[in-house]
């Protein structure tokens, strides 16, 4: 594997290639969407993986089984031979990526064990540096840090800030949106059974948003708004890109949207994969797409899920328009999969998905080979 120090540094300014006709600087940074064949990605670690405070932004999305854990055990870590397993499967994912000729690169794990505070606040500790798809998002060649929601979070990005470095210092862009402050204006604790905008426990005050509620089809981003992510959050990106991307809101039937990539995930041009209790209506912007419905999730009832649902069963990565790993216990997937000519790569990961998330959180797609186009 590539250590980050390992990264050419500065070469930008020398390398130049032509495409469309318009010369462009060469950028280690250059992804449009989730299908162009997969170069370069970071992917996540789970050391220090610690358990959140119990907050009301939490439990909007927490499974109810899970939310006692978070109330009396915040700021200990997850369970030692669960993070064991977890880091054993993303080191085979490692291995795989590599096998499958794609550069793979690791953030620099951070003791999430330590609280800190702000002015407005303080937390016990915080999460993990496990999930590079929540921390920032990738559009062409600039890495846009996200403003996220979690006070838990807050300092996440501090993982990856060696590695952005060194895309920046290799001619990649990098951004950030607002810090935002998280103070208690920031969160509704009345939402659960509330209408309109107020049903989330996000409130509107100052951007926010989790980089996994964006997907990216080319010119065309697509956005949900979540309990993480709210419309200044999306409005701020709209206009941070605007002029070269259109950002759509979508929204779904879901009571507790976190990350839109459990729910709709485009899968190559043309082909999207829907989650069926979420998506009632294909948006019309995709009308003329194969849809294909993702099938129940296999992860067992009881198996531990801290964070999510068991729908990050479709929660996958596209190496390319076919290859695609998917978690080697969702036969019916894998099945579906094959069937509508892609090719699936089966890998275990069942217990990284107790941590929340699946392939498509777990890594960041620094590099994909291919063009800004349109796709609608
Ligand atoms: N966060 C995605 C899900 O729970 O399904």
């Amino acid at each position: 594997m590539t250590t980050n120090t390992e990264i050419p540094r500065a070469v930008a300014d020398h390398e130049f290639h032509r495409s469309s006709g318009v010369l462009k600087q060469w950028s280690p940074v250059s992804s449009y969407n989730e299908w162009d064949p997969l170069e370069e990605v970071i992917v996540g670690v789970l050391d220090h993986a610690t358990i959140p405070s119990f907050h009301p932004a939490l439990e909007a999305t927490m499974p109810d089984r899970h939310v006692e854990l978070f109330k009396t055990r915040g700021g200990k870590p997850f369970p030692s031979e669960l993070i064991a397993a977890g880091q054993r499967e993303l080191d085979a994912l490692c291995r795989v990526l590599e096998a499958e000729g794609v550069i793979v690169r690791r953030p620099e794990p951070v003791d999430c064990s330590r609280g800190f505070a702000t002015p407005d606040w303080a937390e016990c500790g915080g999460l993990y540096s496990a999930m590079p798809r929540d921390v920032a998002l990738v559009v062409g060649s600039e890495i846009i840090e996200a403003p996220m929601a979690w006070r838990s979070r807050y300092f996440e990005i501090h993982a990856y800030r060696s590695l952005f470095r060194h895309y920046f210092e290799s001619g990649g862009r990098w951004a950030a949106a607002p810090r935002p402050v998280l103070s208690d204006a920031s969160y509704n604790p009345e939402y659960e059974g509330a209408e309109g905008d107020d049903r989330f426990v996000g409130t509107n005050v100052e951007p926010t948003f989790d980089a996994a509620d964006f997907v990216r089809c080319g010119r065309d981003i697509f956005a949900q708004r979540s309990h993480v992510t709210n419309h200044l959050g999306i409005e701020w990106l709209r206009r941070h890109l605007r002029g070269e991307y259109r950002v759509h809101e979508l929204s779904f039937n879901d009571p507790s949207p976190m990350h839109i990539d459990a729910t709709f995930v485009p899968l190559a041009p043309g082909k999207l994969l829907i989650n069926p209790e979420r998506v009632a209506k294909i948006p019309d912007v995709f009308r003329g797409w194969e849809v294909l419905v993702a099938p129940r999730p296999c992860i067992p009832e009881e198996h531990p899920m801290f964070m999510s649902s068991r729908w990050v069963s479709m929660n996958i990565l596209m190496l390319d328009h076919e290859r695609v790993l998917v978690e080697r216990g969702e036969k019916p997937l894998i099945e579906l999969l094959r069937s509508r000519r892609f090719t699936p790569i089966p890998c275990d990961f069942r217990h990284f998905n107790s941590f929340g998330g699946s392939f498509h959180c777990a890594t960041l797609d620094v590099r994909r080979r291919g063009e800004l186009h349109s796709y609608f």
